[in-house]
């Protein structure tokens, strides 16, 4: 069941770092999509409970104020049913009271040349300020959080430790509701493969790509999607890989200077949030989809299966096959991870390490490139929030 309190109000989203590439394309998308899942919400015989009626509302924040308004007042005349509010500066906590999902675009993007972890300093700030403002005008027990500031590997440790911090809510309720979104990958994969096999059938094959979002942490298991390991030789694989790994170095050389990818990642970023828009009315009982999460959770297991990836990843770390409890330590691997989840209104219900245990050996050796390189940068964020006090 939704929250019963909250089944008459509308749905809130919140996108901070609205006024930007991302933002905007991403409102422009929410505004049109989520059109219809309003009008199915008010109208439909919803299978997963009673579903919620009226409106949807986006609320745009940015920094940048006459950027915010002049976008929310032009996407305001496009004839859909969700309403759109522009805010800036202190006015953050109109922006954030009563959304159950915040979408969080806020932060510079990358030039020819930059890595994502050159972004780190500045967006990092970033990043925890917005923490701060989710803390202290959001209900963690009903609001999900949704990542995309670069670099994600290190950033979503600062939101999640730094929302811990600011809410004093337990670290395994925080890494129920906040996730980073690596959902570029996968479109990526997906686009690049159906290009490399073009005698397939129209509907794109879904890739799962685990792992982190920054060059060799990207994992996409090619393996898995559906024929995709008869149909390609290994050398093909391996550019595709390098491909997926690398198609954000493309968008940021092909803009020169300009910024990065905006428009692919709005349209990734519209998709997921229209999936927990879904979940949060009521038309589906739970989502399935590939996020970012804190996975290692002090004292506590983050969900069913959590344990059964933590030994996985153990077993790769280890150069063992990755069975549960083969070798390594569990506690001892990372404590973030992108990885196939279930999520239900209060939060993951499951983890699902199967994907990575299927993986074959090449797909093996490149998880364990990335388990050697995202410890790092997790503990880069780790840090940053354990030394803002
Ligand atoms: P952009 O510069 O076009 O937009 C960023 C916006 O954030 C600007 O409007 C700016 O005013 C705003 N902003 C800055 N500080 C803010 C704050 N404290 N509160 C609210 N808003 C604030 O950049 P972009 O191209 O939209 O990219 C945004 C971020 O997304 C970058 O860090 C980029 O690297 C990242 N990104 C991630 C992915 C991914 O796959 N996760 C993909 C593409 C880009
Ligand atoms: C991407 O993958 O396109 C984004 O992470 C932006 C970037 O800096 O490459």
């Amino acid at each position: 069941m939704p929250h019963n309190t909250q089944e008459q109000e509308p749905l809130k989203v919140a996108v901070l770092g609205a006024a930007g590439g991302i933002g905007q394309s991403l409102s422009l998308l929410l505004k049109t999509w989520l059109g219809p899942v309003a009008a199915a919400a008010a109208g439909a015989a919803a299978p997963a409970a009673a579903p919620r009626t009226g409106v949807i509302k986006i609320a745009m924040y940015d920094v940048n104020r006459d950027a915010v308004r002049g976008a929310a007042a032009d996407l305001s005349h496009i004839d859909t049913p969700v309403a759109v509010s522009a805010h800036a500066g202190d006015d953050i906590g109109d922006a954030l009271r009563g959304a159950e999902l915040v979408v969080i675009p806020a932060g510079v993007p990358r030039r020819p040349g930059m890595t994502r972890d050159d972004l780190f300093a500045v967006n990092a700030r970033i990043v925890a300020t917005l923490a701060d403002a989710i803390a202290a005008h959001c209900d963690l027990s009903r609001t999900f959080v949704l990542l995309i500031s670069n670099p994600v590997n290190s950033l979503v440790p600062v939101l999640q430790e730094r929302l811990v911090h600011a809410s004093g809510r337990s670290p395994h309720d925080v890494a129920q509701r906040v996730f980073g979104l690596t959902q570029l990958d996968a479109v990526r994969a997906s686009t690049f493969l159906h290009e490399a096999v073009p005698q397939w059938t129209p509907e794109m094959p879904s890739v799962p790509v685990v792992g982190g979002h920054s060059g060799e942490t990207i994992v996409p298991l090619f393996s898995l999607a559906t024929r995709a390991a008869d149909t390609i030789t290994a050398e093909a694989r391996e550019r595709l890989v390098h491909r997926v790994q690398y198609g954000g170095d493309e968008v940021v050389e092909a803009k020169n200077g300009a910024g990065s990818a905006t428009l692919s990642m709005a349209y990734a970023a519209a998709r997921i949030t229209c999936k927990f828009a879904d979940l949060l009315l009521g038309l589906v009982p739970e989502l399935h989809d590939t996020l970012y999460v804190r996975v290692r959770v002090p004292g506590q297991l983050l969900a069913p299966g959590a344990q059964d990836l933590l030994e996985t990843l153990a077993g790769i770390t280890a150069g063992g096959n990755g069975a549960a409890g083969t070798a390594g330590t569990a506690a001892g691997t990372v404590a973030y991870f992108s990885v196939p989840i279930t999520v239900g209104t209060r939060g993951i219900v499951s983890v699902d390490a199967l994907p990575l245990q299927r993986a074959d050996e090449f797909e093996r050796k490149a998880l364990a490139v990335c388990l050697g390189q995202l410890g790092g940068n997790i503990k880069k964020g780790q840090n940053f929030v354990a030394n803002l006090g």
